[in-house]
């Protein structure tokens, strides 16, 4: 079958990897995708939100599926457009996406069926949201309620910090639209865990779970980023941790999504937190994580279509999804400035040593091809450099040393991805 990927960063290209094993396939294409993609997929230079030209596309080659790996296109209604078509597509429709796309809609959710989360009020008048902070415990937490990067998340210590935060996302508009409604939140301590899952729109199966590093600096400083480098498994996440989350949790959302009219199709990325009072969830993704597909998806050991296929077909409880029982680490290679302002356009080095090598990927993230056809930067994250083994020291000794295959001028990486491995 032939198959279409829509997205152009490391989670694309470590789900390319995935399907490219599928015995099922025999062509794939990636729209946009990048410089590693190509190596798996032929890269077709239509954007991820030009949803005519990739339905003209995928007629035009007859595309058997299509998988959606981002979130604006999602949140946007590719699926819905797809469909329209009567093409197959994998990923929630627009009015399910909105789980990711709306964080107050994502709260109330929680709030109506009392799946755990932290405390929140939403405002869409600055004026409110200040008198409110007035009144407040300190440290709080404000969202940009839309689609913000991952970057729309303020976490103040002081009232002045929160005044200043309600001016920046509601008046200065930081984070454009998404700032139009803003959620504030009570701070929530504990270990973060992202668990991601395939949902048929009735049936949950969870994956393996992963713990991301969203801060720029070692020792989690500095500005959070789209995500700096993960591990999986997590040992955090213990079996008296899952068996609260499927309790309380993973179905509670599925069912409350289907009992809203909304029934959810795709991946949903539950982003937890491990506090004194038991998890809770910090927000909902509606796709797949970027670097945690990259984690997550080397341990599967179904084929990713044929697990794609059920949740479309609404027959995922026919799957038996299993994991191998070993531990994947990945370090992201930054441009050095990243997350504000880099450069781009430097040539990178050293591929050709993951050649030939099943346990070490080289996931690129914003990588292209300069005029010369050599491999240049081309993004902030630039390649997510991972390693598998029997344990998570194993995989983080052999990730680590894998960074040192690679040079470009302003490479930049955290020295501390899985710190926590030692504390567990
Ligand atoms: P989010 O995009 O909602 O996952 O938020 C980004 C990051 O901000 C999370 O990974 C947490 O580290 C932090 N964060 C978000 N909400 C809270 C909260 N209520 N309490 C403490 N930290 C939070
Ligand atoms: N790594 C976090 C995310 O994809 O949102």
């Amino acid at each position: 079958m032939k198959v279409l990927i829509v997205g152009s960063g490391g989670r694309e290209h470590a789900i390319a990897m995935a399907v490219a094993k599928s015995p099922r396939v025999d062509k794939i294409y990636c729209a946009p995708g990048n410089a590693g993609i190509a190596a798996q997929a032929e890269c077709v230079p239509i954007g991820a939100m030009e949803f005519d030209k990739l339905i003209a596309f995928a007629k035009e080659k007859a595309i058997d599926f299509t998988i959606i790996g981002m979130d604006n296109p999602l949140v946007g209604g590719i699926v819905d457009a797809f469909e329209a078509e009567g093409l197959k597509v994998f990923g929630p429709r627009k009015n399910a996406a909105i789980l990711e796309g709306s964080k107050a809609f994502s709260k109330d959710l929680m709030k109506k069926y009392n799946i755990p989360t932290a405390g929140y009020e939403t405002f869409d008048d600055p004026k409110k949201a200040v008198a409110y902070l007035e009144t407040a415990k300190m440290p709080i937490v404000l969202k940009a309620d839309g689609l913000a990067l991952g970057k729309g998340v303020l976490i103040c210590n002081t009232l002045e910090e929160a005044k200043a935060g309600v001016k920046e996302i509601m008046e200065d508009k930081k984070f454009g639209a998404a700032g139009n409604h803003m959620v504030v939140e009570e701070f929530m301590t504990g270990r973060e865990v992202s668990v991601l899952s395939f949902v048929d729109g009735k049936t949950i199966q969870i994956m393996s779970s992963a713990q991301d590093h969203k801060r720029a600096g070692d020792g989690d400083t500095g500005l959070n980023t789209g995500g700096m480098g993960n591990f999986s498994p997590s040992p955090f996440y213990t079996d008296e941790v899952d068996a609260f989350c499927k309790k309380y949790i993973y179905q509670a959302t599925v069912d409350a999504m289907a009992a809203e009219g909304r029934p959810f199709t795709g991946v949903i990325f539950f982003g937890l937190m491990l506090t004194p009072e038991g998890p809770k969830v910090l927000e909902y993704n509606a796709r797949f994580g970027d670097p945690e597909a990259q984690v997550v998806l080397p341990r599967m050991k179904n084929d990713i279509i044929d697990v794609m296929e059920a949740c479309v077909e609404g027959r995922l409880d026919q799957i038996d999804l299993q994991f191998e029982d070993n531990a994947c680490v990945c370090v992201v290679l930054a441009s050095d400035g990243y997350p504000v302002a880099y450069k781009k356009g430097f040539p990178i080095h050293g591929f050709e040593k993951f050649e030939g090598k099943d346990d070490y990927f080289c996931y690129h993230a914003g990588t292209a091809f300069n005029d010369k056809g050599e491999i240049v930067t081309n993004g902030g994250r630039v390649l997510g450099i991972t390693a598998t083994g029997p344990d998570l020291k194993t995989a983080r000794a052999k990730a680590y040393e894998a960074t040192e295959w690679i040079t470009f001028e302003n490479k930049y990486m955290r020295h501390d991805i899985g710190k926590a491995i030692d504390e567990a």
